[in-house]
């Protein structure tokens, strides 16, 4: 498909008021997507778990108006938000083109997120694709013709122009974003479900998050991602990440673990090592993700556990383990690695399916 097929054409505006609510989750890349260009595309192809318990509950009431333009509230967790609305304003116009009734009705916008406010956790993955997830919705009242999968897919092609890994929080388990030769149907507008079937190995694969810093990031994803352009390795980068997601097809497919161990934490330190070779440079992990990382290796080498970590443009880890590891690495988490978060805090979720409508 391309842009044009999500430019609709036919209506029927006799709805007055609606609403719907649906609750969709963040995700955590193993390929990771870092680079773009206009208007969202990514330089290489990337892979993601979608999580469960990590998500967005957003409800948009729609009511019909008069007048023409993009009109519209938003609450957060029951307050009003007046400095979420120039980041969604930008959504709406950016979007317009492709959901042209946003102009004839007027939008409440409620949300909330099962993780704590400034977890540190990035929420725009979970937060655009709940919007999306909602207007596609509206979209499929006003034109009950588009099929379940063109919802899916609209709504993933929105969530991207809101935030690009949000592209992969509309399914699940595994999703990916970008196109690549050996991923079927695989695009650069829209995540698609990982075409292949996956051994047991890693089914319901197991993310605690470990909230090592829940500051605010000095450095966003958007300039990140503009830092490479220009960067040294930046082409490199993108063919490692497009054969990385190549290999890690095989893995996934072969069961191969120990490979996945490998593949996904040099992932994680290639990104970081990406940060810090930018001009200008900057870290974003913190010595306590540095001390974590020793403490799973060591743990690692001393018990043949399958645990390995991966990380998001931030400080905080997560921690990847298959399920049939759960308890051991739980009381490991405890014990250990609790220490270095703040608060002590940690969030346990596994791969999960996707939005649900509630
Ligand atoms: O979707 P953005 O623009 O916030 O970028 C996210 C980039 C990473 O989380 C670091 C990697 C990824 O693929 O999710």
């Amino acid at each position: 498909m391309n842009t044009a097929d999500f430019i609709p054409n036919n209506f029927n505006f006799s709805i007055e008021k609606a609403s719907y609510k649906w609750q969709t989750p963040s995700n955590i890349a193993l390929v990771k997507y870092w680079g773009k260009s206009n208007p969202q595309i990514p330089k290489n192809a990337s892979i993601s778990f979608t999580l469960n318990n990590c998500h967005t509950i957003t409800s948009i009431d729609f009511e019909k108006k008069d007048s023409e333009g993009i009109e519209f509230e938003i609450y957060f967790e029951g307050n009003k938000k007046e400095e979420f609305k120039p980041k969604i304003t930008t959504f709406f116009e950016r979007i317009l083109e492709y959901c042209p009734y946003i102009s004839a009705y007027k939008m409440f916008i409620n949300s909330e997120n099962s993780f704590p406010h400034s977890s540190g956790i990035a929420s725009s993955a979970s937060g655009m694709s709940a919007i999306a997830m909602c207007l596609l919705s509206l979209e499929k009242e006003l034109n009950p013709n588009i099929s379940e999968d063109f919802v899916k897919r609209k709504a993933s092609f929105l969530a991207r122009l809101g935030s690009g890994s949000a592209s992969r929080s509309i399914e699940g388990p595994l999703v990916v974003w970008g196109e690549h030769p050996e991923i079927p149907e695989s695009s650069n507008l829209y995540g698609v479900q990982f075409p292949f079937e996956v051994a047991p190995i890693f089914k319901e694969y197991q993310d605690t998050i470990l909230l090592v810093d829940k500051g605010e990031k000095q450095v966003s994803s958007t300039v990140g991602h503009n830092l490479m352009f220009d960067h040294p390795y930046a082409e490199n980068r993108f063919k490692q990440a497009n054969d990385n997601l190549n290999k890690l097809s095989k893995i996934l497919q072969e069961g191969a673990i120990k490979d996945f161990i490998t593949l996904v934490e040099s992932e994680a330190l290639t990104l970081h090592a990406m940060m810090l070779t930018s001009q200008p440079y900057f870290i974003l992990m913190k010595p306590n993700t540095l001390k974590v990382i020793n403490e799973i290796w060591e743990y690692r080498a001393a018990t043949g556990s399958n645990i390995c970590f991966t990380l998001d443009a931030g400080a905080n880890v997560h921690v990847l383990y298959p399920k049939n590891e759960k308890d051991t690495v739980q009381s490991f988490i405890e014990e250990k690695l609790s220490q270095y978060c703040q608060n002590n805090q940690f969030i346990n979720d596994y791969a999960g399916l996707g939005g649900t409508k509630i």
